[in-house]
Protein backbone atom coordinates (compact mmCIF):
# COMPACT_ATOMS: atom_id res chain seq x y z
CA UNK A 1 0.00 0.00 0.00
CA UNK A 2 1.01 3.25 -0.69
CA UNK A 3 0.23 5.89 1.90
CA UNK A 4 -1.31 9.06 2.03
CA UNK A 5 2.03 11.75 1.58
CA UNK A 6 1.74 13.76 5.48
CA UNK A 7 3.11 16.20 7.31
CA UNK A 8 2.04 16.10 11.47
CA UNK A 9 2.21 19.79 12.94
CA UNK A 10 2.10 19.31 17.16
CA UNK A 11 3.16 20.13 20.57
CA UNK A 12 3.51 17.13 22.00
CA UNK A 13 1.71 16.85 24.62
CA UNK A 14 0.64 13.58 25.92
CA UNK A 15 -2.21 12.61 23.41
CA UNK A 16 -0.17 14.43 20.50
CA UNK A 17 3.03 11.71 21.53
CA UNK A 18 0.12 8.85 21.29
CA UNK A 19 -1.50 10.89 17.75
CA UNK A 20 2.48 10.65 16.12
CA UNK A 21 2.83 7.42 16.97
CA UNK A 22 -0.63 5.69 15.91
CA UNK A 23 -0.02 7.84 12.63
CA UNK A 24 4.04 6.32 12.27
CA UNK A 25 2.28 2.87 12.83
CA UNK A 26 -0.49 3.30 10.33
CA UNK A 27 0.85 1.77 6.34
CA UNK A 28 -2.16 4.05 5.33
CA UNK A 29 -0.09 7.11 5.83
CA UNK A 30 3.41 8.32 4.51
CA UNK A 31 4.89 10.75 7.34
CA UNK A 32 7.20 12.82 5.59
CA UNK A 33 7.85 15.27 8.21
CA UNK A 34 6.68 15.97 11.64
CA UNK A 35 7.18 20.06 12.65
CA UNK A 36 6.48 21.06 16.26
CA UNK A 37 5.22 24.45 17.78
CA UNK A 38 5.36 25.63 21.50
CA UNK A 39 1.94 24.45 22.93
CA UNK A 40 1.12 22.15 25.80
CA UNK A 41 4.79 23.33 26.90
CA UNK A 42 7.55 25.39 25.84
CA UNK A 43 9.20 24.48 22.22
CA UNK A 44 12.17 23.53 24.16
CA UNK A 45 10.41 20.78 25.35
CA UNK A 46 7.51 19.67 22.69
CA UNK A 47 10.71 19.60 20.32
CA UNK A 48 12.61 17.40 22.19
CA UNK A 49 9.29 15.21 23.03
CA UNK A 50 8.48 14.95 19.14
CA UNK A 51 12.05 14.02 18.48
CA UNK A 52 11.72 11.25 20.98
CA UNK A 53 8.69 10.03 20.01
CA UNK A 54 9.84 9.70 16.77
CA UNK A 55 12.91 7.90 17.44
CA UNK A 56 11.06 5.57 19.46
CA UNK A 57 9.44 4.30 16.58
CA UNK A 58 12.71 4.14 14.84
CA UNK A 59 11.62 6.08 11.74
CA UNK A 60 14.11 8.48 10.29
CA UNK A 61 11.30 11.06 9.47
CA UNK A 62 12.91 14.50 9.71
CA UNK A 63 11.26 16.64 12.70
CA UNK A 64 11.39 20.51 12.67
CA UNK A 65 10.77 23.38 15.30
CA UNK A 66 8.85 26.55 14.45
CA UNK A 67 6.92 28.80 16.59
CA UNK A 68 7.44 29.22 20.07
CA UNK A 69 4.39 31.88 20.20
CA UNK A 70 0.98 32.42 19.01
CA UNK A 71 1.22 35.23 15.74
CA UNK A 72 -0.34 37.74 18.54
CA UNK A 73 -1.16 37.73 22.25
CA UNK A 74 0.94 35.39 24.53
CA UNK A 75 2.01 32.08 24.97
CA UNK A 76 0.33 30.05 27.90
CA UNK A 77 0.87 26.32 28.65
CA UNK A 78 -1.61 23.59 29.58
CA UNK A 79 1.16 21.32 32.38
CA UNK A 80 -2.07 20.78 34.55
CA UNK A 81 -3.02 17.72 31.94
CA UNK A 82 0.50 17.43 30.37
CA UNK A 83 3.13 17.89 33.23
CA UNK A 84 5.93 20.03 33.48
CA UNK A 85 7.78 17.84 30.78
CA UNK A 86 4.50 17.68 28.59
CA UNK A 87 4.60 14.28 28.46
CA UNK A 88 3.49 12.76 31.47
CA UNK A 89 6.58 13.05 33.49
CA UNK A 90 7.88 9.52 31.42
CA UNK A 91 11.09 9.87 30.76
CA UNK A 92 11.45 8.89 27.12
CA UNK A 93 15.52 7.95 25.13
CA UNK A 94 16.69 11.31 23.83
CA UNK A 95 15.53 10.76 19.96
CA UNK A 96 17.25 12.10 16.28
CA UNK A 97 18.74 15.51 16.54
CA UNK A 98 16.07 18.21 15.20
CA UNK A 99 16.53 18.37 11.61
CA UNK A 100 16.94 22.10 10.67
CA UNK A 101 15.20 24.94 9.59
CA UNK A 102 12.06 26.25 10.84
CA UNK A 103 8.65 24.58 10.21
CA UNK A 104 6.98 26.73 7.52
CA UNK A 105 9.37 27.03 5.37
CA UNK A 106 10.05 22.59 5.90
CA UNK A 107 6.35 22.12 4.75
CA UNK A 108 6.22 24.78 2.01
CA UNK A 109 9.26 23.11 1.07
CA UNK A 110 7.23 19.69 0.77
CA UNK A 111 4.08 20.79 -0.82
CA UNK A 112 5.90 22.52 -3.68
CA UNK A 113 7.65 19.25 -4.46
CA UNK A 114 4.06 17.93 -3.96
CA UNK A 115 1.52 17.44 -6.71
CA UNK A 116 -1.85 18.88 -7.17
CA UNK A 117 -4.47 17.65 -3.95
CA UNK A 118 -1.62 15.33 -2.89
CA UNK A 119 -0.81 16.37 1.00
CA UNK A 120 -2.70 15.48 4.09
CA UNK A 121 -1.69 18.01 6.60
CA UNK A 122 -2.93 17.29 10.36
CA UNK A 123 -2.49 19.92 13.36
CA UNK A 124 -2.13 19.05 16.90
CA UNK A 125 -1.61 22.14 18.60
CA UNK A 126 -1.54 25.81 17.87
CA UNK A 127 -2.21 26.22 13.80
CA UNK A 128 0.73 28.89 13.65
CA UNK A 129 2.93 26.88 11.58
CA UNK A 130 0.24 25.82 9.63
CA UNK A 131 -1.34 29.38 8.93
CA UNK A 132 2.69 31.38 8.39
CA UNK A 133 2.58 28.42 5.07
CA UNK A 134 -0.50 29.58 3.50
CA UNK A 135 -0.26 33.61 4.50
CA UNK A 136 3.62 33.26 2.81
CA UNK A 137 2.55 31.28 0.03
CA UNK A 138 -1.17 31.33 0.09
CA UNK A 139 -1.04 29.36 -4.18
CA UNK A 140 0.58 26.15 -2.25
CA UNK A 141 -3.39 25.53 -1.20
CA UNK A 142 -3.55 23.73 -4.14
CA UNK A 143 -1.37 20.88 -2.98
CA UNK A 144 -3.44 19.77 -0.15
CA UNK A 145 -5.75 17.11 -0.13
CA UNK A 146 -6.92 17.31 3.07
CA UNK A 147 -6.16 19.87 6.61
CA UNK A 148 -7.02 18.02 9.62
CA UNK A 149 -7.30 19.85 12.58
CA UNK A 150 -7.79 18.84 16.27
CA UNK A 151 -9.43 22.24 17.45
CA UNK A 152 -12.39 24.36 18.78
CA UNK A 153 -15.57 23.12 20.19
CA UNK A 154 -19.14 23.55 19.59
CA UNK A 155 -19.79 23.40 23.35
CA UNK A 156 -17.93 23.95 25.72
CA UNK A 157 -14.28 24.67 25.98
CA UNK A 158 -11.34 23.40 28.21
CA UNK A 159 -9.04 26.05 28.95
CA UNK A 160 -12.01 28.82 29.57
CA UNK A 161 -15.79 28.36 29.11
CA UNK A 162 -15.64 28.80 25.91
CA UNK A 163 -12.34 27.85 24.26
CA UNK A 164 -10.79 24.74 23.10
CA UNK A 165 -6.94 24.90 24.43
CA UNK A 166 -5.28 24.91 20.50
CA UNK A 167 -7.64 27.61 19.15
CA UNK A 168 -7.13 29.72 22.11
CA UNK A 169 -3.73 29.17 21.64
CA UNK A 170 -3.45 31.11 18.36
CA UNK A 171 -6.98 32.40 17.23
CA UNK A 172 -5.69 34.61 14.53
CA UNK A 173 -3.57 31.51 13.35
CA UNK A 174 -6.87 29.74 13.21
CA UNK A 175 -9.10 32.38 11.40
CA UNK A 176 -6.59 32.77 8.51
CA UNK A 177 -6.45 28.72 8.08
CA UNK A 178 -10.16 28.70 8.36
CA UNK A 179 -10.10 31.96 5.58
CA UNK A 180 -7.66 30.00 2.89
CA UNK A 181 -9.50 28.11 0.93
CA UNK A 182 -8.45 24.73 2.24
CA UNK A 183 -10.22 21.60 2.41
CA UNK A 184 -9.93 21.91 6.27
CA UNK A 185 -11.97 19.22 8.63
CA UNK A 186 -12.20 19.51 12.03
CA UNK A 187 -12.07 17.43 15.13
CA UNK A 188 -13.31 19.22 17.98
CA UNK A 189 -13.26 18.30 21.98
CA UNK A 190 -17.17 17.08 21.65
CA UNK A 191 -15.50 14.08 19.02
CA UNK A 192 -12.87 14.31 21.57
CA UNK A 193 -14.97 13.00 24.65
CA UNK A 194 -16.44 10.54 22.75
CA UNK A 195 -12.37 9.07 22.76
CA UNK A 196 -12.93 8.27 26.66
CA UNK A 197 -10.20 6.57 27.83
CA UNK A 198 -11.04 4.33 31.04
CA UNK A 199 -9.24 2.06 33.46
CA UNK A 200 -10.49 -0.57 31.23
CA UNK A 201 -9.36 0.34 27.96
CA UNK A 202 -5.89 1.43 29.22
CA UNK A 203 -5.55 -2.14 30.83
CA UNK A 204 -6.87 -4.03 27.39
CA UNK A 205 -4.54 -1.34 25.33
CA UNK A 206 -1.55 -2.30 27.63
CA UNK A 207 -2.24 -6.36 26.74
CA UNK A 208 -2.13 -5.98 23.19
CA UNK A 209 1.91 -6.61 23.29
CA UNK A 210 5.57 -5.85 24.85
CA UNK A 211 6.30 -3.26 22.22
CA UNK A 212 8.57 -0.03 23.91
CA UNK A 213 5.87 1.99 22.03
CA UNK A 214 3.00 0.94 23.19
CA UNK A 215 4.86 0.23 26.37
CA UNK A 216 6.01 3.85 26.44
CA UNK A 217 2.27 5.25 25.12
CA UNK A 218 0.47 3.10 27.87
CA UNK A 219 3.03 4.75 30.53
CA UNK A 220 1.93 8.24 29.67
CA UNK A 221 -1.95 7.15 29.51
CA UNK A 222 -1.30 6.26 33.10
CA UNK A 223 0.14 9.63 34.02
CA UNK A 224 -2.85 11.59 32.27
CA UNK A 225 -4.71 12.94 34.90
CA UNK A 226 -8.61 12.02 35.28
CA UNK A 227 -10.85 15.01 34.11
CA UNK A 228 -13.41 17.12 36.01
CA UNK A 229 -15.36 17.36 33.13
CA UNK A 230 -16.30 13.91 33.24
CA UNK A 231 -16.71 12.60 36.70
CA UNK A 232 -12.96 11.54 37.09
CA UNK A 233 -14.12 8.59 35.37
CA UNK A 234 -11.25 8.85 32.44
CA UNK A 235 -10.21 11.25 29.95
CA UNK A 236 -10.47 12.22 26.62
CA UNK A 237 -8.16 11.54 23.92
CA UNK A 238 -7.68 14.73 21.50
CA UNK A 239 -5.06 13.73 18.76
CA UNK A 240 -5.09 10.46 17.86
CA UNK A 241 -8.66 11.41 16.79
CA UNK A 242 -7.10 13.55 14.19
CA UNK A 243 -4.88 10.62 12.84
CA UNK A 244 -8.11 8.24 13.28
CA UNK A 245 -9.85 10.85 10.65
CA UNK A 246 -6.80 10.43 7.76
CA UNK A 247 -6.21 6.58 8.33
CA UNK A 248 -9.87 5.01 8.86
CA UNK A 249 -12.32 7.75 7.87
CA UNK A 250 -15.48 5.33 7.98
CA UNK A 251 -14.71 5.38 12.00
CA UNK A 252 -15.74 9.56 12.23
CA UNK A 253 -19.10 10.44 10.82
CA UNK A 254 -18.43 13.93 9.09
CA UNK A 255 -20.65 16.66 7.97
CA UNK A 256 -20.33 20.15 6.04
CA UNK A 257 -20.96 23.85 8.16
CA UNK A 258 -19.70 26.86 8.70
CA UNK A 259 -16.84 27.25 11.41
CA UNK A 260 -15.77 30.94 13.02
CA UNK A 261 -13.36 31.79 15.98
CA UNK A 262 -13.98 34.88 17.82
CA UNK A 263 -10.50 36.57 17.75
CA UNK A 264 -11.25 39.53 19.99
CA UNK A 265 -9.94 40.12 23.16
CA UNK A 266 -12.47 39.05 26.50
CA UNK A 267 -13.98 35.90 27.85
CA UNK A 268 -14.90 34.75 24.05
CA UNK A 269 -11.29 34.65 22.53
CA UNK A 270 -10.67 31.58 21.01
CA UNK A 271 -14.38 30.17 21.02
CA UNK A 272 -15.36 28.10 17.81
CA UNK A 273 -18.52 28.84 16.07
CA UNK A 274 -19.58 25.83 14.48
CA UNK A 275 -23.06 26.18 12.98
CA UNK A 276 -24.19 22.51 12.90
CA UNK A 277 -28.03 23.51 11.97
CA UNK A 278 -27.81 26.66 8.88
CA UNK A 279 -28.58 28.95 11.35
CA UNK A 280 -26.61 31.90 9.78
CA UNK A 281 -28.32 31.27 6.33
CA UNK A 282 -31.52 32.82 8.06
CA UNK A 283 -29.91 34.83 11.09
CA UNK A 284 -26.46 35.86 10.01
CA UNK A 285 -26.25 39.42 7.68
CA UNK A 286 -22.87 38.21 5.94
CA UNK A 287 -24.65 34.50 5.50
CA UNK A 288 -21.65 32.27 5.80
CA UNK A 289 -21.45 29.03 3.86
CA UNK A 290 -20.14 25.45 5.12
CA UNK A 291 -16.15 26.06 4.61
CA UNK A 292 -15.19 22.71 6.76
CA UNK A 293 -16.11 19.14 7.42
CA UNK A 294 -16.62 18.66 11.02
CA UNK A 295 -16.50 15.08 12.64
CA UNK A 296 -19.36 14.58 15.08
CA UNK A 297 -19.57 11.00 16.33
CA UNK A 298 -16.87 8.51 16.58
CA UNK A 299 -17.26 5.04 16.67
CA UNK A 300 -14.87 4.54 20.13
CA UNK A 301 -14.22 0.63 20.12
CA UNK A 302 -13.34 0.67 16.53
CA UNK A 303 -10.80 3.74 17.68
CA UNK A 304 -9.66 2.35 20.46
CA UNK A 305 -8.91 -0.89 18.16
CA UNK A 306 -7.37 0.56 15.63
CA UNK A 307 -5.21 2.58 18.32
CA UNK A 308 -3.79 -0.56 19.59
CA UNK A 309 -3.36 -2.18 16.93
CA UNK A 310 -1.25 -0.07 15.36
CA UNK A 311 0.91 1.05 18.42
CA UNK A 312 1.37 -2.77 18.62
CA UNK A 313 2.77 -3.00 15.32
CA UNK A 314 5.33 -0.88 16.42
CA UNK A 315 8.99 -1.49 18.06
C1 LIG B 1 -5.77 19.88 22.66
O1 LIG B 1 -5.01 20.72 23.53
C2 LIG B 1 -3.86 20.07 23.95
O2 LIG B 1 -3.71 20.20 25.33
C3 LIG B 1 -3.95 18.63 23.49
O3 LIG B 1 -2.68 18.14 23.10
C4 LIG B 1 -4.89 18.70 22.32
O4 LIG B 1 -4.21 18.98 21.12
C5 LIG B 1 -7.07 19.52 23.36
O5 LIG B 1 -7.77 20.67 23.73
CA1 LIG C 1 -1.81 18.78 20.95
Amino acid sequence: MTGRLTVIDCDPGTDDALALWLALGSPELDVRLVTVAGGNVGLELTLANARAVVGLAGLPVPVVGGADRPLLGRYVSETRVHAANGIGGITLPEGPPAAPGVASDAIRDLLRRAGPGEATLIGLGPATNLALVFATEPALADRVREIILMTGAWGEGNITPGAEFNAASDPEALAMLLAAGLPVSLVTLDLTAQAFVTPERLAALRARGEGRCLGAACDILAAVPTSRRFGFAGFPLHDPCAVALAVRPELLAVREVAARVECGEGPGRGRTHLDRWDRWDRWDRWGAPANVRLAETLDADGFFALLGERLAALP
